[in-house]
């Protein structure tokens, strides 16, 4: 059996936030009053919360300085300067639209550009992508190269779009039905799986054939970058800034969620050249989000994420970063629990229908895996499964499934140490073992849209 060494941790500790514990009691309790919705808990009773990597990163003691820069005017505040010389040195587009976080991006940028009927591919958008596009009328169309919906492909890139599809799928719907093509690095949905450089610029080739606009949706955009550096021939001799400024020189733009890759807790931004379809976003910006050098954040806000934006192309915190990943992942393969694979950037996702084989779809395997996950241990993740995205045909009718039942574990940046996810592995473990006395689960009261935020579950 193969040594699996915990990652060192490129950084030291200097404030620090105590973890609580809870009784199996008192977590049954909690569980029980939130109708069994992870989502439902309160979040200092949860030990080690891997529901999320977004919002959730530890700021560096440069960023926290940063804060006290804060130059808190309404209109012009120097922090909005250092944020557009930040992303236009990485990103490389002339306007840098501020917003609170990545939806108010996509908002304001397919408010900007759709119209009802049009349609928008991309490799997979993400949830509150594709939700911004339906809410106009428009359809959003998932476009994932073949790997990406095989757990078991051992493949560099599993996040590649199928850029024939892509093609036969413009000729089909009419260049004008198409305003724009998205592109999702890491791709979220499909397990956080990179796309390479030579797909990101075939894909930018088959839309400038058709004359549409390309958009990154750049969320991990260094973690990408990174992956590429490691697993893309003739890229391992270049910094991780040179292989994001050529995946940036591909697009005509980006959406950004500062949230992950920009080291915040808050914050996003839309990045483009185009002068005529920037100035219709800026005026729907000032409608909702606030003035076009603040988008709604604080000075200090923006000045936070000018800084976690350098700071996330660290090479040594991003080989740390996917190295966490990797040793979590492997701990949990290697002890027989059943994982997707290869790893990606920013979270490990189990299977969860091959961890709970006698807990049918319609039983939501997944969602019981996360009740379990927090009632022996203390932890929280996400399901990426049937609560998140079964959808009932018509009424009464039976329930489709989405291919892959996951669970997600991801990991915040820089803010657990290995020995946390030693902990979160031996728990995985444990259950694993103890799988028989998982119970199914029924839906006993849910919303019509996104449900799995409010859903209320019994166990069966
Ligand atoms: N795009 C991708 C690929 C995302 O993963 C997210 C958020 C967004 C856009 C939206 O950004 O949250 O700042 O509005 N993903 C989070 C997650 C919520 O848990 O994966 P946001």
């Amino acid at each position: 059996m193969s040594d699996i060494k915990p990652p060192m941790e490129p950084f030291r500790i200097k404030a620090v936030e105590p973890l609580h514990a809870t009784t199996r009691r008192e977590r049954e309790t909690l569980l029980a009053q939130a109708g069994l919705n992870p989502f439902g808990l309160p979040a200092e009773k949860v030990t080690i919360d891997l529901l999320t990597d977004s919002g959730t990163s530890a700021m560096s003691d440069n960023q926290w300085a940063g804060i006290m820069t804060g130059d808190e005017s309404y209109a012009g505040a120097r922090n909005f300067y250092n944020l557009q010389e930040s992303v236009r040195s990485i990103f490389g587009f002339s306007h840098v639209i501020p917003t609170h976080q990545g939806r108010a991006a996509e908002r304001v940028l397919f408010g900007s550009i759709l119209k009802k009927g049009d349609s928008v591919p991309s490799n997979t958008h993400f949830d509150t992508t594709r939700a911004n596009i339906e809410v106009l009328g428009a359809r959003a169309e998932d476009l994932v190269g073949a790997a990406g919906h095989d757990p078991d492909a051992d493949e560099p890139f599993k996040g590649d779009m199928d850029v024939a599809r892509l093609k036969k799928f413009i000729e089909r719907r009419g260049r004008e039905r198409v305003p724009l093509v998205m592109m999702t690095i890491t791709n979220n949905s499909g397990g956080g799986q990179p796309v390479s450089l030579k797909n990101i610029k075939e894909t930018s080739e088959a839309c400038g054939h058709f004359g549409i606009p390309f958009f990154l949706d750049a969320c991990r955009f260094a973690e990408n970058a990174w992956f590429i550096k490691k697993r893309e021939k003739g890229y391992a001799k270049k910094s991780v800034l040179e292989i994001a400024q050529e995946m940036f020189s591909y697009a005509d733009g980006a959406t950004m969620s500062g949230k992950k890759d920009a080291l915040v807790n808050i914050g996003g931004f839309v990045t483009l050249d185009d002068d005529a379809l920037a100035e219709r976003i800026k005026n729907n910006l000032i409608i909702s989000e606030g003035f076009t050098t603040y988008g709604g954040l604080a000075g200090r806000d923006l000045e936070a994420m000018a800084r976690g934006l350098k700071e996330v192309l660290d090479e040594d915190y991003l080989e740390h970063r996917t190295a966490q990943v990797a040793y979590l992942g492997g701990l949990l393969d290697r002890a027989g629990v059943p994982v997707l694979k290869p790893f990606g950037g920013h979270a490990v996702y189990i299977l969860a229908d091959r961890f709970l084989p006698h807990i049918p779809r319609g039983r939501y395997p997944g969602w019981a895996l996360t009740v379990a996950l927090y009632r022996e241990y203390g932890i929280r993740a996400v399901e990426i499964g049937g609560v998140m995205f079964g959808r009932k045909k018509g009424k009464g009718g039976a329930e489709a499934f989405p291919a892959l039942e996951l669970v997600r574990l991801a990991i915040p940046r820089r803010v657990y140490t290995a020995s946390h996810l030693g902990y979160v592995a031996e728990a995985l473990i444990d259950l694993h073992k103890n799988r028989d006395k998982v119970r199914g689960l029924r839906i006993v009261r849910e919303s019509p849209f996104l449900r799995h935020f409010t859903a209320q579950l019994e166990e069966v």
